[in-house]
């Protein structure tokens, strides 16, 4: 076949910088909706927002339990609930989800706002800085421990664990990620035994949530107690981080809506979900087809790997008009596709958009305006969106 007739790839190692891919991903919405790539032993990506809901509502037909990200990183065991698929996932989000309600969210408000302030601070006092490195890496972290009670000095360890770990994902070598996530284990198996001795409240304290749990009179499996800590202690930390980033970026390029936004805090929810549609943080997260299975024309074969590309799906023209700009007040917003669809729907998004609010909020009302100070530094897949944003603070 001559280059001129051979179908579009994606290449997910490409270098990119904060508008590229987007650029890239409108085109293949038009040219190439199911996408393949041969990068790590070969995957297709679903870039509509149709095919995308699709895939993510229907767990019989697209499994988790095979291989739930792009690339595939889990190599040290079943990790609940991201690597099962109902019936077998449910007890783990029936005993996480009441710990994730709107209430249980605000009740952390006020512990979030003081370290935004906490971490913004040195920031302030020199004049700017990288907001995901210095600021929106940070804040997540020490909410995540106030949610799971953990002790005060495991904070820095679980941090440092973390991003090692992220790091070992980003250079894509099996035996670092390996290496860094048995030390995340670890946390998990320490955290664990500590709620044995002492069980904690079990409608307050998610260890001791999962250890109360029982499915026809049995507790849930131990080891698969520890996949679900060791799940939650990594889960969640980078999506809000990015996140940040990516507000960041967007608000030093429109000085109006950052003005507007600094003047009038309660339009903060509605521009914190139109950001989440706009600059969704994941692309990578898969599943396995079971059968045969056609969309937008491709047939993609049985048992090969999906990734719902999040990020292209929200900006599909043919769901969000003008798809690539900011709009606050979006009809159909609370269809945005941020924090996924059906069984495996991100169960702390009650969290993210708090310390979203929060952490935005900190930054306007903490400055009077901000501009980009540098270069942006990308995140890579299964994330999209920044790791470094440096600011510059007026
Ligand atoms: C901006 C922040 C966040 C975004 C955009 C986000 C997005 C997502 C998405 C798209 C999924 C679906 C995965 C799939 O389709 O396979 C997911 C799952 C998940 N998220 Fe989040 N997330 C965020 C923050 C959080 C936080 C703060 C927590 C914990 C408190 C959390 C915990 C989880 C868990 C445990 C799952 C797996 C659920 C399951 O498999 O049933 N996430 N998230």
């Amino acid at each position: 076949m001559d280059s001129e007739h051979r179908p579009p790839t994606l290449d997910p190692l490409a270098a990119e910088t904060f508008d590229s891919s987007h650029q890239i991903y409108a085109e293949l919405r038009q040219t190439c909706p199911v996408v393949h790539s041969d990068t790590w032993g070969g995957f297709w990506s679903l870039m509509k927002y149709d095919d995308v809901k699709r895939a993510a509502s229907d767990w019989r037909g697209f499994i988790s339990s095979k291989q739930n990200v792009v690339p595939k990183v889990a190599f040290t065991g079943r990790r609940p609930p991201l690597h099962l698929d109902p019936p077998e996932h449910t007890p783990y989000r029936s005993a996480l989800n009441p710990l994730l309600s709107v209430a249980r969210a605000e009740t952390l408000a006020p512990a979030t706002e003081r370290f935004a302030a906490e971490q913004l601070a040195p920031l302030l006092a020199k004049g700017g800085g990288d907001i995901c490195g210095e600021f929106s890496s940070l804040v997540p972290v020490r909410v995540f421990g106030q949610w799971m009670t953990l002790p005060d000095d495991w904070i820095d360890t679980l941090r440092a664990g973390v991003y090692a770990f992220i790091t070992a994902v980003r250079s894509a070598d099996p035996e670092k990620m390996r290496q860094t996530s048995y030390r995340i284990y670890g946390l998990a198996r320490e955290l664990i035994a500590a709620r044995k001795e002492a069980p904690m409240d079990p409608a307050t304290d998610p260890t001791s949530a999962l250890l109360a749990a029982r499915v026809d009179g049995e507790p849930l499996h131990d080891e698969m107690i520890v996949g679900t800590v060791r799940q939650l202690l990594a889960v969640g930390l980078v999506a809000p981080m990015v996140m940040v980033g990516n507000i960041g970026v967007h608000l030093a390029r429109d000085r109006a809506l950052q003005s507007q936004l600094r003047a009038d805090p309660s339009l903060l929810p509605a521009a914190i979900e139109e950001f989440l549609r706009l600059y969704s943080p994941y692309r990578g997260f898969a599943r396995t087809v079971v059968d045969d299975t056609e969309m937008s024309g491709q047939v993609i074969p049985a048992g090969d790997p999906v990734a719902l590309v999040y990020a292209s799906a929200n900006r599909d023209e043919a769901k969000f008009p003008n798809g690539a700009e900011f709009q606050l007040g979006r009809p159909n917003i609370a269809d945005h596709l941020a924090f996924g669809r059906g069984p495996h729907n991100c169960p702390g998004a009650n969290i993210a958009r708090m310390e979203l609010r929060v952490m935005a909020q900190t930054l306007l009302s903490s400055t009077t305006g901000f501009a980009l100070d540098g270069e942006v530094e990308m995140s890579a897949w299964p994330e999209i969106g920044p790791m470094t944003v440096p600011l510059k603070f007026e």
